[in-house]
């Protein structure tokens, strides 16, 4: 059940195994455990696989032939371990059909099972490879195209998959529920298919959006859409993207992670530029909702919770934030005139599509704070406010989430009537952002840094709206430095979490000059009473610090500058332990299992 990242190539260039090795390099966000790829020749299907990160791979040491047909995986494993076999491209007995695929095929033991009654034999404990094996069953009484439709039809779950044929020069993708993106090339009949527009920005800006239910054909040097559910043949428009390959890239900087760190001080301005009728239009639905719902996982998870302190301090309207995974639980609840906000940076979280699914079968309009434009998520909601952070490839977020909770405190103004003073508090936000972000201001986190990379755990404590920034901030510690680190409640430590502390742990505090204030630093003092080392992430000096972090005194917007340095210190722990902080050990930026 991998998630994984897709390319493939189809043209007139004979170098297309390279192509998609270069092609997978750019995905590998996506899953780093092995990849491999599977190319047409004279005599039928090669595939070349691997374990570890394709990033490493030189092109000029493999023996690749030449071919102007080629698929590509990079994988992340959820089940069948991280080896060769488990690898993809899937391919049957006699090589007959390769495929690769990102998602889920929750039925296919039980496929798989009948396709052994009837001597299919399988190499790899995925169920990938059973799709490979469904199709070439099916071609036994069918054509190449309608084996695939049908094996399809058999697929209970999520997929994007690309198939090869032995004996055709054909392409053949269909998704449901895990994205593909086609991209057209300058030259007539080139085609590309990736799960991600930066793999081919190099090739084409020139865009097709596969929707979910339907397949692509490209034989012939053309391609053909198939609407699956309606079963008829669909038109596709092809649109122009004005991304720029450069920001896709590292650039001068060591990692992608650094790189958004610092785009902070642009992307804060970009995701305040929202047109006044798209800002107009979810305040009006929030306004309308009997029951608004923030929805969202991980790092956007959090960013929802936030949301939940501002609504009630700015808007002084209720909300209720849920994860995607447990939204179905409240599904009693929701009415047509519920609202649902989705957050998410890939807008291609399983968790969080499937809370949509739950929502919408129930009448409830979706709103979406969403980056990446062309996600499901973006395609499926009702309202889309797009974030316009620009790509974001390192797997912890960090430019995504101060632009997710600039958004959202743009709409808690705008719900309040005062868009244009919550407009002109995040200006003032962004500009002190762009004095913080300094080498001198990172080389002064670096000094705590260095004191505490060998720590074994350590707390981050908040109050407010900088309660879900400490447990945000622990999910940074935790998935780039590997430091055992939690969030906490200020409040919520004399109930149990200060057993923990003992002579020198070092306990986070995030500190706002607001009405929090008094409480957080008594709690820190009562840290510092048992041998606490207090890191105070604040807008003041406080006696109590061991070590002082400076803010800017930002007031309703103190989320976001307080999670900035925690992201800095997260990178430097991460760097200092040897740690790749872009491809976190068991993580893929874009989570698209259940
Ligand atoms: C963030 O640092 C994490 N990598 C992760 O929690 C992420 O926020 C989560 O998987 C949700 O992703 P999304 O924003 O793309 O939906």
């Amino acid at each position: 059940m991998p998630m994984c990242g897709i390319f493939t190539y189809y043209g007139q260039k004979n170098t297309a195994p390279n192509i998609v090795i270069e092609g997978l390099k750019k995905l590998e966000y996506r899953g780093y455990d092995s990849w491999g790829i599977a190319y047409k020749t004279d005599e039928g299907l090669e595939i070349y696989k691997e374990t570890g990160k394709i990033g490493d791979v030189k092109i000029k040491d493999l023996d690749l032939e030449h071919s102007n047909i080629a698929i590509g995986h990079s994988r992340w494993a959820t089940h069948g371990g991280v080896n060769k076999k488990n690898a993809h491209p899937h391919f049957t007995e006699n090589k007959e059909i390769a495929l690769v695929h990102n998602g889920i095929f929750e039925n296919y033991l039980e496929i798989k099972k009948y396709l052994q009654k009837k001597g299919h034999t399988f190499k790899s404990d995925t169920d990938t490879e059973v799709i490979a094996h469904l199709i070439e069953e099916h071609a036994k009484t069918h054509n190449f195209e309608d084996s695939v439709k049908l094996a399809t039809k058999e697929i209970e779950g999520r997929y994007a998959i690309v198939v090869l044929s032995k004996d055709e020069d054909t392409v053949i993708a269909a998704r449901k529920g895990s994205p593909l993106i086609i991209g057209v090339g300058e030259t007539k009949g080139e085609y590309f298919i990736a799960s991600d527009i930066p793999a081919f920005l190099k090739h084409t800006k020139k865009v097709i959006y596969l929707d979910d239910n339907q397949m692509i054909t490209i034989k012939d040097k053309t391609a053909k859409f198939f609407d699956m559910e309606k079963v008829e043949e669909v038109e596709k428009r092809i649109i122009e993207i004005d991304w720029d390959e450069e920001s896709a890239e590292k650039g001068d900087f060591p990692h992608f992670m650094i790189k958004e760190i610092t785009e902070q001080k642009d992307t804060l301005q970009r995701a305040i530029n929202q047109t006044p009728e798209t800002i107009e239009k979810i305040a009006k639905a929030i306004e309308k909702a009997k029951g608004t719902y923030f929805v969202g996982c991980g790092t956007a998870g959090k960013v929802g919770m936030v949301g939940e302190y501002l609504f009630a301090k700015i808007a002084k309207k209720h909300t209720n934030f849920t994860f995607g995974s447990e939204f179905s639980n409240y599904k009693n609840f929701l009415t047509k005139d519920t609202l649902m906000i989705a957050i998410s940076q890939s807008g291609e979280t399983a968790d969080t599509l499937e809370a949509i699914e739950v929502a919408q079968e129930k009448g409830v309009k979706v709103a979406a704070i969403v980056n990446v434009e062309s996600s499901t998520m973006a395609r499926i909601a009702d309202i889309v406010i797009p974030i316009k952070a620009g790509p974001e490839k390192a797997v912890a977020s960090t430019k995504a989430t101060t632009s997710q909770l600039a958004v959202l405190t743009l709409i808690a103004y705008a719900c309040d009537g005062g868009v244009n003073i919550g407009k002109q508090q995040l200006i003032n936000t962004a500009g002190q952002i762009n004095d913080m972000l300094n080498p001198r201001y990172e080389k002064h986190i670096m000094d705590i840094a260095k004191k505490i990379k060998n720590v074994e755990s350590m707390y981050i404590i908040g109050r407010g709206a900088n309660y879900p920034i400490a447990l945000e901030a622990a999910i940074k510690l935790q998935e780039v430095s590997y430091i055992h680190a939690e969030g906490f409640a200020g409040g919520e430590l004399k109930h149990g979490p200060i057993a923990l502390i003992s002579e020198n742990t070092p306990v986070i505090a995030l500190v706002a000059n607001d009405d929090t204030k008094r409480e957080i630093i008594s709690n820190a003092t009562e840290i510092k009473a048992r041998g606490g080392y207090i890191i105070g992430v604040a807008p003041e000096y406080n006696e109590i610090f061991d070590f002082w972090i400076k803010v800017p005194d930002v007031g309703v917007t103190s989320p976001i500058v307080n999670i900035i340095p925690i992201q800095i210190l997260a990178y430097q722990l991460a760097v200092l332990r040897k740690n790749d902080p872009d491809k976190p050990r068991n993580l893929a930026k874009s989570v698209t299992v259940k």
